[in-house]
């Protein structure tokens, strides 16, 4: 048994709005944690790499899409990310390569291995980015979903490697 188990473990999800992408991996993961009974063991939280929606609920489009597969995200509202977040973190995962990038620009050199990309957690998957839906159609927040809920199903097995849960 590690001394990390006695440690609640904590997930940041980061997009670029903190409306769309970032708050549908907070739910639905939150939802994994409550089903797979560890949501007292993991903390989950989103925030966005710009500040533009700040104070925001979640994108009507997001939401609809995640409450039509039982996660409601009515609660959350959007906040960028902080300094203080890389150091209060385990793992910071990017929704795609422009914000990874983003995160290690201002990451501190030694917390770097902090941060991943969502998709690294779902390999079969064959894709860097969660595509940013927000410019388009209601069958990209679907396919948003479904990416999400794979990759974070991946992260949690990942979180049970690594003897973090
Ligand atoms: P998100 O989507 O990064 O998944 O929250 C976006 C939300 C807002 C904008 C872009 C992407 N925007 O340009 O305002």
């Amino acid at each position: 048994m590690s001394a990390k188990k006695d440690k609640l473990t904590k997930v940041l999800f980061v997009c670029l709005g903190n409306i769309c992408r970032s708050p549908t991996a907070e739910g639905v993961f939150r939802d994994l944690l409550v089903r797979r009974g560890l949501a007292d063991k993991i903390l989950v939280d989103s925030a966005g790499t710009s500040g533009w929606h700040v104070g925001e609920a979640p994108d009507a489009r997001s939401q609809q899409e995640a409450l039509r597969r039982g996660v409601d995200l009515s609660e959350q509202r959007s906040r960028a990310v902080a300094p203080s977040d890389f150091e209060r973190f385990d793992y910071i995962v990017a929704m795609d390569e422009d914000n990874l990038r983003e995160l290690k620009k201002r990451c501190p050199k030694e917390l770097q291995s902090r941060l991943y990309r969502c998709t690294e957690f779902a390999p079969g998957l064959g894709l860097r980015d969660v595509p940013d839906p927000y410019y388009g159609g209601a069958d990209g927040f679907a396919r948003v979903f479904e990416i999400i809920a794979e990759s974070t199903r991946g992260l949690l097995a990942t979180i049970e490697d690594d003897g973090n849960v």
